[in-house]
């Protein structure tokens, strides 16, 4: 049996994209909740003050905030031994500047984590995904600006203290090298200086216009860097910070899981396919699972000209917080190539040009299962931590049938491809201790802001205007996974 007895199964979600409940008991906006709704063709857009007739999905989502009980019940059914969830900054200190927390959203998020318990599920708790509060926005420029990492750590101190003895795995930021990616500066690190068009080059097919997207999603790659190194410097800090609360803490890191390869075999290609990987995937991995900046990025620094600013005990604070365990999303791959190629292909967060071995979902995302097993064999060799794959699906418009039933069985072919690859992993020797499935609960995509890009093995019926009877529905990939998690993998017929 590949799989041990104590394997993390579970699903994952983030408080954005599925509490709603928008301004309710104290929470502020946040800067996500200045996005709209786009589509896979139509970036969303940021806008400054919240307008009547606009669409925003986090809003709205699915209403996690009032229906947690009856989804937790319906996790618990699936046989879940983890669940991972982010907070909402801006439930805790609704500007993020101010001196005391807001009770209110103390107690929702206490709430959730005894539910869980009451079920016997951990938590594995997301501390920020990509949500700051929009006042550190507007008025800091988000982690640009170095007071937001005193801003994050009073926030951390809160979410440690309180919740001691609830929960025990924390994830310090979620998908943190994003924050340096083309057109994420505002979506990741909150950067109000630098608000693109589209959050991210995800959110585009990549077929028609790509150049000029690519152009309009320029970021500034300077502000981008010296945000991120705010990040891992908050990161680290953090870690320090939760040790010295409770010795139990275990942090991991989380990062977005982007895997290329070389399109051919000249070796110029494979060249440029690992100095991809190292400056855009281990990059962060190497600064938080060894604590400090690698010699491939300090390189890259000093050819195009990003100069930024470290504080005398920075080096030291990034030694200090090192990770306990190393998580990372994975979705498909793409690939990278010297050569002119015109086929590109969207993806996570990044464009790539397409595989001409490979299949792509509704979305445009290339499915790619034996990647995950590569890519989680490469990450191993290099750090040699426990990992957790904590997002990986298949979202899809699926169909409510008159009976209340949801035949979804490209998502079950595509999870079980997934669940094999993990299973060889660990036959390879790969410490792989969890798997949380993205949005095991249908929430709305981060890209898109779109409701129909699903990825849930529970339907919620809500569209993309955020109107329905918010009613949830097992689908036939709710009783497929309960299966494999009773028999812990065994199972995947
Ligand atoms: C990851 C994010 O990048 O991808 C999630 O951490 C996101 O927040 C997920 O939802 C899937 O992307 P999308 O755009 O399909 O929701």
């Amino acid at each position: 049996m590949s799989f041990s007895k104590d394997f993390f199964w579970g699903g994952a979600t983030c408080a954005n994209q599925s509490e709603g409940a928008f301004m309710e008991d104290g929470k502020l906006d946040s800067t996500i909740d200045h996005l709209t709704l786009g589509s896979r063709t139509e970036p969303r857009l940021f806008t400054e003050t919240i307008e009547k007739d606009i669409i925003y999905p986090s809003h709205t989502a699915i209403d996690f905030y009032h229906h947690y009980k009856e989804d937790i019940k319906l996790f618990a059914e699936m046989g879940f031994k983890i669940f991972r969830m982010s907070i909402n900054w801006t439930r805790i200190y609704p500007h993020g500047d101010e001196l005391k927390p807001n009770q209110k959203g103390l107690d929702f998020y206490r709430s959730v984590f005894e539910e869980l318990k009451k079920y016997g599920i951990e938590p594995l708790v997301t501390i920020s995904h990509y949500e700051l509060p929009f006042h550190l926005s507007k008025e800091y420029d988000g982690w640009y600006n170095r007071k937001c990492v005193d801003f994050y750590l009073k926030y951390c101190e809160t979410l440690f203290s309180e919740y001691k003895g609830l929960v025990k795995y924390w994830l310090t930021f979620n998908e943190i090298n994003s924050a340096a990616i083309d057109g994420n500066a505002y979506f990741s690190a909150g950067i109000y200086s630098v608000r693109e068009k589209g959050m991210s080059a995800g959110i585009i097919p990549g077929e028609e216009d790509l150049d000029q997207l690519k152009k309009e999603m320029q970021s500034d790659k300077l502000k981008q860097y010296q945000a991120l190194h705010h990040m891992l410097v908050a990161s680290a800090k953090a870690i320090a910070l939760g040790r010295g609360i409770d010795s139990n803490y275990q942090f991991g890191c989380m990062i977005a899981g982007i895997c290329q390869y070389p399109l051919t075999c000249d070796p110029k290609d494979m060249l440029l396919t690992q100095s991809e990987r190292q400056n855009v995937f281990y990059f962060c991995g190497d600064v938080q699972v060894r604590g400090a900046y690698p010699g491939y990025v300090k390189r890259y620094f000093r050819e195009h000209d990003i100069a930024i600013e470290l504080d005398a005990d920075d080096e030291k604070a990034l030694k200090g917080g090192c990770v306990d365990f190393f998580t990372f999303s994975y979705y498909s791959t793409g690939c990278v190539s010297t050569h002119d190629q015109e086929d590109k292909t969207a993806g996570n967060l990044i464009f790539g040009i397409k595989n001409p071995y490979l299949k792509t979902s509704q979305w445009g995302w290339q499915i790619d299962p034996d990647g995950l097993r590569y890519f989680l064999n490469e990450i191993y060799d290099r750090y040699q931590l426990p990992i957790m794959i904590v997002e990986n699906g298949l979202g899809q418009d699926d169909k409510l049938e008159e009976d209340n039933s949801i035949h979804d069985p490209y998502r079950i072919d595509y999870m079980r491809g997934h669940i094999k690859a993990m299973s060889e992993a660990i036959e390879d020797g790969v410490d792989l201790i969890g798997y949380t499935p993205w949005g095991c609960i249908d929430i709305v995509a981060a890209s898109t802001g779109e409701m129909k890009k699903r990825y849930g093995m529970i339907y919620v019926d809500a569209n993309d205007e955020g109107k329905g009877t918010f009613n949830r529905y097992k689908k036939d990939s709710f009783y497929w996974y309960k299966k494999v998690i009773e028999s812990c993998g065994e199972d995947l017929s």
